[in-house]
């Protein structure tokens, strides 16, 4: 192995990059990425100078959700290939320096498991069903959902099944979509069977773990009513006694999962999906003997504001470092509109959660120059970070794709009111003048599961690879000095600007500056020894509006 850091705590300030593997490149035709197309990518991604990869759900799914809705933990789906192909990849991840994170989705399986299968198959009262939520409808017959919790996807959290006498059954509960029931945490069973799928990818080399949905495996006694919470409810809406979010009791089975992590000599790491509603709840999840780290989603949701920006960036340090956990940073993943597109629209005051947040045509020249100016500002703040894949690249969402190829369960379960996620699944293009702009290997007849706009054609890797200025060439220059640079990474910030300035500015030891112009106007550039890096090209001695620039003292 020949990592770039070697440390026991390693996952302090890696940059970890987010393969969403469906998209990422294709290597055997077929238009739905794979791991021989990541294999095929890691001199790409070793020359990007990112410490790791997290590989979203690989395994035996229906994908119904994505492959989020997993039917076997311990195998590979074959769309993707085979365990033995994923031990290549791990094992050639690790020669080019780059850790592998999975993604494990504890929260629910998929309704093809076996462990569901059997559920259904028992009849009533059979024991199969301690392992799931069911419980009986309300009403005379029955007829009516148990509770009033509704899925994230839209609709009643619930769905009723039948008996294999054709009789009416029970409900079961699932928070995302009907093929993904929730699992019952109080059962030794189910809390025996993760902390093993553990062990198994553990055992298989992998150097850490993405926890979906971590903040939501523990339910209320007695599932109550949320009442209040109308509507669709969203995650993380900051209430710390939500039946069925970020409960307390969650804390516990992390401690469990952390013993099993550390009793490998390689330190394993864990990076939680936790939304929780303010930074201290975030914190607990990254207690000292608890998970490594969680995402930070209030910086991805953040507006381009200097305000909010700053406010986040302060609370994020200050809750987290109180329990002595680093802070992550991210832009953007699978579940959200493109950060080049949200920074594309006039800036609202609040956070933005989905591009329905946000008014006035997209500007994608402006939202480019922003995301450029991000990436510098992000990567300069103390702790790790995540990029998604493509946001190296630029791509922003693709706002257009044609209603009959939607695929996100959320266009269907939303009453075609909400498009959902494919706007930022799109494949990736890496080389060539039109689709599928070597995503898939030459000649293949099948073309990318999302169809990629003709204007991505500028920002294939092959033609951002010649050009200096390329967005690409941003993030190689930005992350090797990252890498090189003692003031980077891990560590604490002074700032330098006043907490309601337009431009952030802060100071990073030694002899480090960042200076985020968030301001409509250029400024002068503070005192400097020499400009490292900047996102756009300086203006002689002043700093552009909407442009990050790194300084040495
Ligand atoms: C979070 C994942 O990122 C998302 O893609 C998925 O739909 C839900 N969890 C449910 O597993």
């Amino acid at each position: 192995m020949a990592f770039a850091r070697t440390t026991a705590d390693w996952w302090r300030d890696a940059v970890i990059y987010e393969v969403y593997i469906r998209s990422f490149a294709d290597g055997d035709g077929d238009g739905i990425g794979d791991i021989a197309g990541v294999r095929q990518r890691l001199p790409y991604l070793a020359g990007l100078g990112v410490d790791a990869l997290w590989l979203t759900p690989w395994y035996p799914s229906p994908m119904a959700d994505g492959g989020y809705d997993v039917a076997d933990y311990r195998d590979i789906d074959p769309v993707f290939g085979t365990l033995e192909d994923a031990r290549a990849l791990v094992e050639e991840a690790h020669g080019h320096g780059l850790r592998v994170l999975v993604d494990i989705v504890p929260n629910h399986t998929s309704s093809a498991h076996p462990w569901f299968r059997e559920a259904l198959s028992g009849g009533p009262g059979s024991p199969a069903r301690k392992r799931y939520i069911f419980r009986p409808g309300r009403g005379p017959g029955g007829e009516l959902p148990p509770n009033d919790w509704k899925s994230v996807f839209g609709g009643p959290a619930w769905t009723r099944i039948t008996e294999p006498d054709g009789s009416p059954g029970p409900w079961y509960l699932h928070l995302f979509a009907p093929e993904q029931p929730d699992l019952n945490w109080d059962d030794a069973e189910v809390r025996a069977e993760f902390e093993s799928i553990l062990r198994f990818w553990f055992d298989r080399s992998v150097d850490g773990v993405r926890i979906d949905v971590a903040h939501g495996l523990v339910k209320a006694p007695g599932l109550p009513d949320i009442g209040s919470l109308d509507g669709k409810l969203l995650e993380g809406a900051g209430d710390s006694d939500h039946p069925h979010w970020d409960r307390e009791e969650v804390h516990e089975i992390f401690q469990g999962w952390r013993t099993v992590a550390d009793a490998y000599d390689d330190p394993r790491a864990f990076v939680a999906e936790a939304w929780a509603g303010f930074p201290e709840r975030l914190a607990r999840y990254v207690r000292p003997d608890e998970l490594h780290t969680a995402f930070n989603f209030d910086y991805l949701m953040a507006p381009w504001r200097a305000d909010h920006l700053r406010r986040v960036v302060d609370e994020s340090l200050t809750a987290l470092g109180a329990v002595g956990a680093p802070a992550t940073w991210v832009l953007s993943n699978h579940d959200v509109a493109r950060h080049v597109s949200r920074y594309a629209r006039p800036q609202p005051d609040g956070p933005v959660r989905s591009l329905a947040d946000l008014r006035g045509p997209a500007d994608l020249r402006l939202g480019t120059r922003r995301a450029r100016a991000a990436a510098l500002l992000t990567l300069a703040l103390p702790g790790g970070a995540y990029l998604y894949q493509g946001e190296e690249l630029g791509l922003w969402e693709v706002e257009d794709l044609p209603e009959e190829l939607l695929q996100d369960p959320t266009w269907q379960r939303s009453g075609h009111t909400d498009r959902g996620r494919d706007g930022c699944r799109v494949p990736l293009p890496w080389s060539g003048d039109g689709p599928p702009f070597g995503f898939s290997s030459d000649g293949a007849g099948t073309p990318p599961w999302l169809p990629q706009p003709d204007a991505w054609k500028p920002l294939t890797a092959e033609a951002q690879d010649r050009d200096p200025s390329s967005m690409l060439n941003l993030y190689r220059s930005a992350l090797a000095l990252r890498r090189s640079h003692p003031a980077l990474g891990d560590g604490t910030l002074t700032w330098d600007s006043a907490p309601d300035d337009p431009v952030l500015s802060f100071v990073r030891t030694p002899g480090f500056r960042c200076v985020a112009n968030l301001s409509g106007d250029p400024v002068t550039l503070p005192a400097h020894s020499e400009v490292l890096l900047a996102s756009e090209e300086l203006e002689g001695g002043r700093l552009p509006g909407d442009t990050t620039v790194w300084l040495a003292l």
